[in-house]
């Protein structure tokens, strides 16, 4: 007799991640290097700093990692400015949607996110057998009016991603400050800032200061980005503190790694790192607009290190065309995107590779 698992994981359609190079390389018998821009991973790597504190570690491995966090928490309290009870450290950001889901929903309860933006909040809502509130975009950005309007009594969380991945498109303060005034106090409001790092703009929102105003946000960031930890799986939420104490109850124990917690504290203060990683990414996101122009690829301005790229035909066989030239892009049609790529920002002559590439499948 089989096992039935809850009825409503049934629909769920798991999350798929770009494939490893790897993988590709062996299924389609691939040999040299591959470029992949599929996965928003840092093109110079992991920062020097934290890959120098972690071998210095690594023979720790046999300790369990200090499970409350007690440096990471202390370094990233004295950044932000806030306690280290306002702090919760995931194993990457995605685990602390999926707390955020298990702490808050009940079955009855909505979570509402933008249609076609980043997929964890609406797995851990499907999981939770609640129901899952969808918004249009208004030209590919969130709609925060129509989110408003779309409040109802059973909304429970509200998940923007900011910028929107797999889009790029930002929301500014002034916005995100209207929109909190309205959002009723029943409400939990996810900010993920997962490219944070990357943001040149001012009018980027100042989301801990809504946190100081005493708004029930949670605040996400990550060390898979700019910091380059994809592999170690860590990232940090930030909110009042009766919040995180309900996330913590969810959490698994040892949750993030002993490497992890040591590679994270000392990326913090890589200052080199941080600044040679936007750099790359301000002049590959320059020269992509510029040669997708050239192609003539609808696309939209990033804030993020990937870049939103529409076609005239379905994106599946220039995805393919590309991965035979050893080029692996993102296709993002789980997002509703059915001719569209992402395009993760590489380095110079990782770019370069990608447009000779597109050249010559477009031309085909
Ligand atoms: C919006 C957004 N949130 C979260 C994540 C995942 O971050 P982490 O690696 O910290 O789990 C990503 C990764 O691509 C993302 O785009």
């Amino acid at each position: 007799m089989s096992i039935l698992p809850r009825p409503n994981l049934e629909a769920i359609k798991t999350y798929k991640p770009g494939k490893p190079i790897e993988e590709v390389a062996r299924e389609l018998k691939l040999e040299g290097k591959i470029v992949k821009l599929a996965s928003n991973e840092n093109p110079l790597g992991t920062s020097p700093k934290a890959l120098h504190a972690m071998q210095k570690a690594l023979h720790e491995s046999f300790l369990y990692p200090d499970d409350n966090a007690f440096y990471l928490k202390a370094k990233l309290a004295d950044k932000h400015n806030v306690n280290p009870e306002n702090i919760i450290i995931g194993n990457g950001s995605v685990e602390l949607i999926y707390f955020a889901c298990l702490a808050y929903l009940n079955p009855y309860e909505r979570l509402m996110r933008s249609n076609g933006s980043f997929l964890m909040a609406k797995i851990g809502t499907e999981v939770m057998g609640s129901v899952i509130q969808e918004i249009p975009l208004k030209e590919y950005r969130h709609d925060l009016d129509r989110m408003l309007n779309s409040i109802t009594a059973q909304t429970k969380i509200i998940y923007i991603d900011n910028p929107i991945n797999p889009l790029g498109t930002c929301l500014w303060h002034n916005e995100m400050e209207k929109f909190l005034s309205k959002v009723p106090d029943f409400v939990l409001v996810i900010i993920d800032e997962a490219y944070y790092d990357y943001i040149t703009t001012k009018e980027y929102p100042d989301s801990f200061k809504f946190l100081t105003e005493g708004k029930n946000v949670l605040v996400l960031r990550t060390f898979s980005k700019i910091h380059g930890l994809a592999g170690l799986r860590i990232g940090y939420g930030i909110s009042k503190p009766e919040i995180i104490s309900a996330l913590m109850k969810v959490r698994t124990p040892f949750n993030a790694s002993r490497l992890a917690q040591i590679g994270a504290t000392a990326a913090l203060d890589d200052t080199t790192h941080i600044k040679r990683s936007r750099k790359v990414n301000e002049a590959g996101k320059r020269y992509l607009y510029k040669e997708l122009k050239k192609l003539k690829v609808f696309h939209l301005q990033t804030y993020g290190n990937f870049v939103f790229a529409n076609f005239a035909t379905d994106s599946k066989e220039i995805f393919e065309e590309l991965q035979k030239r050893k080029v692996i892009a993102r296709m993002i049609k789980e997002y509703g995107f059915q001719n569209a790529l992402r395009i993760s920002i590489g380095t110079p002559a990782e770019n370069k590779k990608m447009i000779a590439a597109l050249q010559e499948v477009l031309k085909a």
